[in-house]
């Protein structure tokens, strides 16, 4: 694997889990593999969960890592090439990336969509002039519109968890004070689309995702209809992906709150959610604190996602 940024890069699926539950076994099994091997992480936008599992992950593989954070400390970086510099931004990507790739074998990128330009965001351009200029591999620790290593994290926690091979799993969009990206419920619909699992997507109108992403997922306007003889509910917020709104908070409908009285109409579901979360506008305290909720065991099975992308990044590298 020379890159990752969307499910196709990790292939096969089911080699993947299987790949993902080795490592979690004995996550220090490959602690020769990143010997005098550097990561640097870039991060664009802030993380607490993607910063600390992929270190500790780049940590269990032996390697050293190196984490710079973009708008604190670092010069600002113009992204746009054509653009006269005469701005507060004091050095451009173009240099930038293939000065840091000196330093580094592989390189991890978080860089957020802006919410302003939807073609801009959805050609991915910050990630793809790191795939393009730094002659490294090069990793997704969340781009504009993906965020693979928050999906995989997701695999293997419902594969963890699931009772029945094909587990209906909901999709529901949920209200937040400020504008999203799409990135986290676009990637989560692409991987989960790449199983058998039943899909359904529920949102208010107005919020539809890239169809793109849709793919065989059934869209449900009513969220407690989709709720019925769920195993799975998977919130998350994003904003407003179609024109002339794209980018856009359209609704903060608190009745999107998951609540007890919603997650009733499950099939005794379990909840998950990335994180962060507002509590109590995404998902009441009651929910989020029940022996259903997944969001701790989710979050550190980031751990393991990092390690074998990393580790078959490593690979690619001999
Ligand atoms: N889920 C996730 O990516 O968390 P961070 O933004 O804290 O990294």
């Amino acid at each position: 694997m020379k890159k990752f940024t969307c499910v196709e890069d990790i292939g096969d699926l089911r080699a993947a889990v299987a790949e993902a539950f080795e490592i979690k076994r004995d996550r220090f099994a490959y602690s020769e593999l990143g010997r005098n091997r550097t990561l640097l992480m870039i991060f664009f936008n802030s993380s607490l969960r993607t910063r600390l599992s992929t270190q500790k992950a780049a940590m269990n593989l032996g390697m050293n890592v190196m984490v710079l954070d973009v708008n604190q400390g670092a010069w600002k970086l113009e992204t746009e090439r054509g653009v006269v510099m005469d701005g507060d931004k004091a050095e451009h990507l173009l240099e930038a990336i293939p000065v840091m790739a000196s330093y580094c074998d592989l390189i991890g990128v978080r860089s957020f969509a802006q919410l302003k330009d939807k073609a801009e965001d959805y050609e991915e351009r910050v990630i793809e002039q790191f795939i393009r200029y730094s002659g490294r591999p090069v990793f997704s620790m969340e781009a504009a519109t993906r965020h693979p290593l928050q999906s995989f994290a997701d695999l293997i926690t419902i594969e963890e968890h699931k009772t029945t091979e094909r587990p209906k799993i909901v999709m529901t969009w949920a209200p937040h004070p400020k504008a999203l990206p799409q990135a986290v419920p676009n990637s989560f619909a692409e991987w989960i689309n790449a199983t058998d699992y039943e899909f359904v997507i529920t949102h208010p109108e107005g919020y539809e995702l890239d169809p793109k992403f849709v793919g065989r997922a059934k869209v449900e306007y009513d969220q407690r209809k989709a709720f019925e003889g769920a195993d799975f509910i998977y919130a998350k917020n994003w904003s407003a992906y179609a024109d002339p709104n794209y980018g856009k908070v359209i609704s903060t409908d608190r009745d999107w709150t998951v609540d007890s009285e919603k997650m009733a109409l499950t099939n005794n579901a379990y909840f998950m959610h990335c994180l962060p979360v507002r509590r109590n506008m995404i998902v009441t305290d009651e929910v989020i604190e029940s022996e259903r909720s997944l969001v701790i065991p989710e979050a550190a099975n980031r751990e393991i996602s990092a390690e074998v992308v990393i580790k078959r990044l490593l690979e690619s590298l001999k």
